[in-house]
């Protein structure tokens, strides 16, 4: 029997809440499956850092790297400088264990009714992949004179040959897997130098890949085509800040934001992934038991499929779709009433049919 070692980070907010949802519906779906999970959980927060002074302790990475997969809520907290959770957490791992695709599904459920009126279950269904460890996300840049009449800032992007190359391969690669479509979605038109460097790299990429079907899409045409016509895309490729944006857009379209999950992927497995909701850790619904946990459990899907547990994973979706067409087991954030606990007992339940 394959035992699975799993770091746990449940973090702030409501990443307190549904992370051991998300785990209770692992542990039903291993014995189903037969594989097993062992998790050690770590208490890495911007909590921790109120009581600590540090997010993670400076060998925190040397510590989760024997793990197969880390299991992460969210992190960030009302009374904690709100730069500081990703430059303190979230990069650090996401870069030092070079996760460098930002791996999200945005699928409309079907019986989830999508905000938009014409955007059917099975037409919508695309991937987002966002570059995970460079460009706008480059944490390089400087305050000057700050306070004075003068101040400025200066932020800057970095964008290398290797970053590109990387995580467009992956895309590619992916998309041969599914309707054989990348979409690079850039900014090169305003952007001339980072993005135009990204396109001409993803171009020589896509020669590699006759059989797929490459397009250039510009971030402001591909926001309308979110809307207009979603159906349209298949794998997304973009950059670290224009995936996270679009990213929550694709969030708003299957319903809530409290349905979309994520996987940093290290595609190579020399360093753990780690998987996320997308959305943040939700202080203003926290700790009431009304929390969506749909993004954490099916994160926690997208983690078995990386570890080589496919049909576990797909058990999971078919599980969350399942108890979801039934409105009795919708939680506030699409319209229901129903709390974390039992939307999680519901998704359990259907995991046997
Ligand atoms: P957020 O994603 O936490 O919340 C945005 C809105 O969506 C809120 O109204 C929230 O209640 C709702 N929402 C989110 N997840 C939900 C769920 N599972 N069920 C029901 N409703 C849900 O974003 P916000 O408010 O901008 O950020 C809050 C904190 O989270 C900040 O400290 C921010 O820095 C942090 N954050 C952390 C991330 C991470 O750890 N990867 C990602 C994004 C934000
Ligand atoms: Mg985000």
């Amino acid at each position: 029997m394959n035992t699975y070692r799993i770091a746990v980070v449940p973090g702030d907010g409501i990443g307190q809440e549904i992370i051991p949802e998300g785990i209770r519906v692992l542990d039903n779906v291993a014995e189903i499956e037969n594989f097993k999970c062992e998790y050690t959980t770590f208490p890495y927060s911007a909590k921790h850092y109120e009581k600590t002074g540090e997010f993670m302790p400076a060998n925190a990475l040397e510590l989760l790297k024997p793990y197969d997969a880390i299991y992460f809520g969210a992190i960030g907290h009302p009374d904690v400088d709100d730069t500081l959770p990703a430059t303190r957490y979230t990069f650090r791992v996401r870069k030092g264990f070079h996760q460098y695709v930002n791996y999200r599904p945005v699928k409309i459920l079907p019986g989830v009714p999508s905000p938009l009126r014409h955007a059917k279950a099975g037409e919508v269904d695309f991937v987002i992949v966002r570059e995970n460890t460079e460009g706008e996300f480059s944490e390089t840049g400087n305050f000057v004179n700050p306070e004075s009449p003068e101040g400025f800032a200066i932020q800057t992007s970095i964008f290398t040959r290797k970053g590109i190359e990387r995580v467009a391969r992956y895309s590619f690669q992916l998309a041969r897997k599914r309707k054989n479509l990348v979409t690079n979605v850039t900014k090169s038109n305003t952007l001339i130098h980072s993005m135009s460097y990204w396109d001409q790299i993803i171009a020589g990429i896509a020669k590699e890949y006759p059989d797929v079907t490459y397009e250039k899409m510009y971030v402001d045409n591909a926001s309308a085509t979110f809307v207009l016509h979603p159906q349209h895309f298949d794998v997304l490729l973009t950059t670290n800040m224009i995936g996270d944006i679009l990213s929550d857009l694709g969030g708003a379209l299957m319903g809530s934001l409290g349905l979309g999950p994520s996987g940093n992927i290290n595609p190579e497995k020399e360093y753990p992934s780690m998987f996320e909701p997308i959305h943040g850790s939700a202080p203003d619904i926290a700790f009431k038991g009304i929390a969506n946990p749909v993004s954490a459990i099916w994160s926690g899907g997208l983690m078995l499929a990386h570890l080589g547990e496919e049909a576990a994973a797909q058990t999971i979706e078919n599980a969350i779709f399942s108890a979801l067409q039934d409105k009795d087991n919708w939680p506030a954030d699409i319209g229901g009433n129903a709390s974390t606990t039992k939307v999680t007992d519901a998704i359990i339940s259907n995991l046997q049919s």
